[in-house]
């Protein structure tokens, strides 16, 4: 059976783009949903002296092999200081060490929300260039604004950006 992983780019507790992820996981038909958590894989600032020193850290070789059993995966990015978050860029460089092609070709439903007017938007176009460089194969994007107007007790209640995230999951779960 397929299965796909979702997750935040983010290591807040009350992540916004953790809602997101959860939201769009109820949206997915039949397809089991495993929801991960960056907090739940804990590593060390990535650097070059520590991986020559103590080499990769299990967590990072774990949530790699997570992606690569998986069918299909959505992600949601926080945006920081109009880049990825330090937690997300992270498990991304350590990752990255041990597979280059990081995202195997796996279908990406890729998305950002943010409380202001921009939804994630630089966020989301740093990886829309660079994630295919990690063999990342994204179906969809979309960013979701004003998270705190357009999103009410685990839903989206702006029917226009629903309706097109709702579109963007069935596509993606076309690619699967
Ligand atoms: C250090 C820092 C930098 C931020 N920079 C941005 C930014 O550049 N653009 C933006 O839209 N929001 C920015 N924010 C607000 C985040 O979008 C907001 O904290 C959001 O909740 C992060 O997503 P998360 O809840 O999934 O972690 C920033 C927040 C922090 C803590």
């Amino acid at each position: 059976m397929k299965n796909i992983i979702a997750f935040a780019g983010s290591n807040s507790k009350n992540s916004i783009n953790k809602q997101l992820v959860k939201y769009v996981s109820s949206l997915v038909e039949e397809t089991p949903v495993n929801i991960l958590d960056l907090n739940d894989f804990e590593l060390p600032l990535f650097g070059v002296d520590l991986e020559n020193e103590k080499g990769i850290p299990e967590s990072a070789h774990h949530f790699l092999k997570l992606i690569k059993e998986s069918d299909g995966i959505v992600l949601s990015l926080a945006e920081h200081n109009g880049a990825y978050s330090a937690a997300f860029k992270n498990i991304f460089d350590w990752m990255s060490r041990i597979e280059g092609k990081t995202f195997y070709g796996k279908p990406m439903l890729l998305m950002a929300t943010s409380p202001g007017a921009r939804g994630g938007a630089s966020v989301l176009e740093i990886a829309k260039d660079r994630f295919p460089r990690h063999d990342a194969n994204i179906i969809k994007t979309f960013s979701l604004p004003s998270f705190y107007d357009n999103f009410l007790d685990g839903n989206i209640v702006n029917e226009e950006l629903n309706l097109e995230l709702k579109n963007n999951v069935k596509v993606f779960q076309n690619s699967l």
